[in-house]
């Protein structure tokens, strides 16, 4: 019989991945469904969780401009919720010594890469800081397992091939450096304390409850209302893609399968150049190319992001979602849920 894993608390729970996380825990993702209603995962993990009292999935966000708990209005009721600042040590250890949580699953960061060109303060205090205070509270109330869902981001670009998960860090963003930063911090305390951890590397997620300052999100809001889609210099930086429950399913199977102290890329192979994925959304709505608008490059921008992910795919990880299949899904969701999307687009 499988092992039961136990209590889990999620950071980061009411972002765009955190979410999709929470809700494949307690099996109410119906984007894991394709069109037929089939479930399409090889290695769907619900049945671990789907049973389990609320009592055992605890929730922690500070609910930032990026946080929303309507992603869990389909899991309403089943999950604690904390609103806490994950750098507030005082109140994220009242937190761990009633929980007492056997497993962390460190989602909460600032994730946009252009507000950490813009001023990288937040990011050094959340995805730094905020990781330290999680990965002490984690080790002197012993947790089992400490999961960082860090970025492929963390290791550069790369002209040619593709990253494994001993290649170097080199960031190139703030954000990236603060997530590299906060990687190696668990590196140390694995080495120091012992402490369970796993750090998992995923390539760019995509699909549905995406806040829309990133790319896809963007250029769906824009073209559904006929203005102009920002695309960044001549958009032939490349990005790999890979489907938000893809990346939910493929953090919930390596909690089951990695080994502690080990690092763990999760892409999907799907790599294409932003002018290509642009076009298509554009396609997909039935709107013209003359939408794109080239504009200044971000600054720094990294021109290739690859990821070899063999080593998950060995121990029997696959995804389930194309991105022929994954983009079309997406659209349709935004489009199904425009208000929630110009509402959000509106605050960006
Ligand atoms: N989105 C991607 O394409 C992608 C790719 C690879 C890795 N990641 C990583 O995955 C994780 C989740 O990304 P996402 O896209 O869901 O991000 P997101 O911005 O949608 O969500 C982040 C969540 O963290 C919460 N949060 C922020 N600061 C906090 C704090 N100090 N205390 C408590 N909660 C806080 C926010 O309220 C929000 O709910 C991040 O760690 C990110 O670095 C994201």
């Amino acid at each position: 019989m499988r092992k039961k894993l136990s209590k889990i608390l999620v950071t980061g729970g009411a972002g765009f991945i955190g979410s999709a996380f929470v809700r494949l825990l307690l099996g109410k993702d119906t984007s894991l469904f394709t069109n037929a209603g089939t479930p399409s995962y090889p290695n769907d993990g619900c049945s671990i969780f789907c049973r389990k009292s609320v009592s055992e999935l605890v929730v922690v966000d500070k609910l930032t401009y990026a946080g929303d708990l309507r992603r869990l209005k389909e899991v309403k009721g089943r999950y604690k919720f904390y609103r806490a600042d994950i750098c507030d040590g005082r109140f994220m250890e009242a937190i761990f010594k009633k929980e007492r949580p056997d497993i962390v699953v460190h989602f909460a960061a600032e994730s946009h890469v252009d507000r950490s060109i813009h001023d990288a303060t937040a990011f050094i205090q959340t995805n730094v800081i905020g990781t330290q205070v999680l990965l002490d509270l984690s080790r002197r109330y012993e947790a089992e397992r400490f999961c960082h869902v860090s970025t492929d981001e963390v290791y550069g670009d790369i002209v040619k091939g593709s990253f494994s998960e001993s290649s170097p860090l080199k960031p190139n963003s703030p954000y990236a450096a603060s997530k590299a930063a906060a990687d190696l911090l668990i590196k140390s305390y694995v080495r120091t304390y012992n402490l369970p951890a796993v750090i998992i590397r995923p390539c760019n997620n995509y699909g549905p409850w995406q806040y829309p300052e990133k790319l896809i999100p963007v250029v769906i809001n824009r073209a559904l209302q006929n203005k102009k889609v920002p695309v960044y210099a001549k958009g032939l930086n490349v990005r790999e893609w890979l489907y938000v429950s893809d990346c939910a399913n493929g953090i919930l199977f390596l909690l089951e399968k990695a080994r502690a102290g080990e690092v763990y890329n999760l892409g999907s192979g799907h790599r294409q150049e932003n002018i290509d994925v642009v076009k298509r959304i554009l396609n997909i709505l039935g709107k013209p190319d003359i939408l794109i608008e080239f504009v200044k490059d971000r600054l720094g921008h990294d021109w290739r992001y690859s990821l070899d992910s063999s080593k998950v795919k060995n121990l029997g990880w696959r995804q389930g979602v194309s991105f022929a299949s994954g983009i079309k899904m997406t659209v349709d969701w935004n489009i199904k849920n425009r208000n929630w999307l110009m509402d959000k687009a509106a605050q960006a």
